[in-house]
């Protein structure tokens, strides 16, 4: 290939999410393949700011595609968001002779990376990463199907004690902003209610959902809750709510927390992550920029970072009929 970019960097930020190691592997390597010197950055665009960097070749990256986390390390990085802070991470980009930046996060990452390109016009190709699956441009983004799964094995398990004891379970999943976690874990784990930001389920209808259930012979139930769903209350104060008016029924909650983020990913996953890594390299090479690379009824696709930070990723409508229809 003929390409004037000779040297890419390669960064991970915001939450980390299972398979972004294998996402960083399939670039290194793609790099390698077309003979192009790749920099890893370390903690996002805090190693940026700080030239925190070290070149990789194919070999350094060897035995990460099973690892959770990311062996980059990631941040939440306040300073990139002024300019004085970017031009600082300018600096190192200089420093280090790199001609594109790889940038893995979800989209907050993506909205610092399109700032930055359009300042110093450097370019910039995004790889969607994150457990939340919030992203527009792709049907999934990296770490998604891992954190399903770790979540369905979790209440699984929480099933078994509630069973045993009779009693309603509050769950609390990831998802600030997004209910794909909690829709699709509550199908999959066979919750009587799922609530999700997307949605006013409202209390009274969770109320008397719960009621009615506990009439038809159910003794034992689960409710799934995204962290952000729109009642706008935490799970102790629904779990609170449902125990004051629905006595009969023994109330527990189980927040999951950022175990949903851990874990060796998924097959899914790092097949996932090593197309979109092979893709990212190649579109950068063939001279594209400011755009996130994403998946589309298998096919690898190509979407501007504007879009893909601006637009809604869509939850499907249909789940949330098939679960009114299951909890019968
Ligand atoms: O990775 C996305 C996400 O899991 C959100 O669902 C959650 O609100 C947030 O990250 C929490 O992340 P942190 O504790 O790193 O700020």
């Amino acid at each position: 290939m003929n390409s004037t970019i000779k040297r890419i960097g390669v960064l991970t930020s915001g939450g980390d999410a299972p398979g972004m190691n294998a996402a960083v592997r399939a670039v290194v390597r793609s790099a390698a393949f077309f003979s192009i010197e790749c920099i890893a950055v370390y903690q996002g665009y805090q190693g940026l700011i700080s030239n925190n960097t070290k070149q990789l070749n194919a070999r350094g990256v060897n035995n990460i595609i099973n690892k959770g986390g990311t062996v980059l390390k990631s941040a939440r990085c306040l300073e990139f968001r002024t300019p004085e802070g970017r031009k600082k991470a300018f600096e190192t980009i200089q420093k280090n002779n790199i001609d594109g930046l790889i940038v893995i996060g979800g989209d907050g990452s993506f909205t610092g990376a399109m700032i930055f390109q359009s300042e110093f016009n450097i370019p910039v190709i995004g790889i969607p990463g994150t457990i939340d699956n919030d992203i527009y441009g792709t049907t999934h983004t990296i770490g998604y199907d891992t954190a399903l799964n770790t979540v369905i094995e979790a209440i699984d398990k929480i099933r078994d004690t509630a069973i045993s004891h009779n009693r309603l379970f509050f769950v609390e999943v990831m998802g600030r902003d997004a209910g794909h976690i909690a829709l699709n874990t509550g199908i999959g784990a066979g919750a009587e209610e799922i609530l999700i930001p997307e949605e006013d389920m409202g209390l009274d209808r969770l109320l008397d959902s719960l009621k009615r259930s506990e009439k038809s012979g159910k003794s034992s139930s689960i409710v799934v809750i995204a962290e952000g769903d729109k009642t706008g209350k935490n799970v102790f104060e629904i779990a609170e709510y449902i125990e004051k008016n629905l006595p009969y029924y023994e109330v527990r909650v189980s927040v999951l927390g950022h175990m949903q983020r851990g874990g060796s990913p998924s097959c899914f996953d790092r097949v996932l992550a090593s197309r979109m890594g092979v893709h990212a390299v190649e579109s950068i090479i063939n001279g594209k920029s400011n755009v996130m690379v994403g998946i589309d009824d298998s096919k690898m696709i190509l979407t501007p970072l504007s879009q893909a930070i601006k637009g809604k990723s869509k939850i499907n409508k249909d789940l949330i009929r098939v679960s009114e229809i299951l909890t019968v």
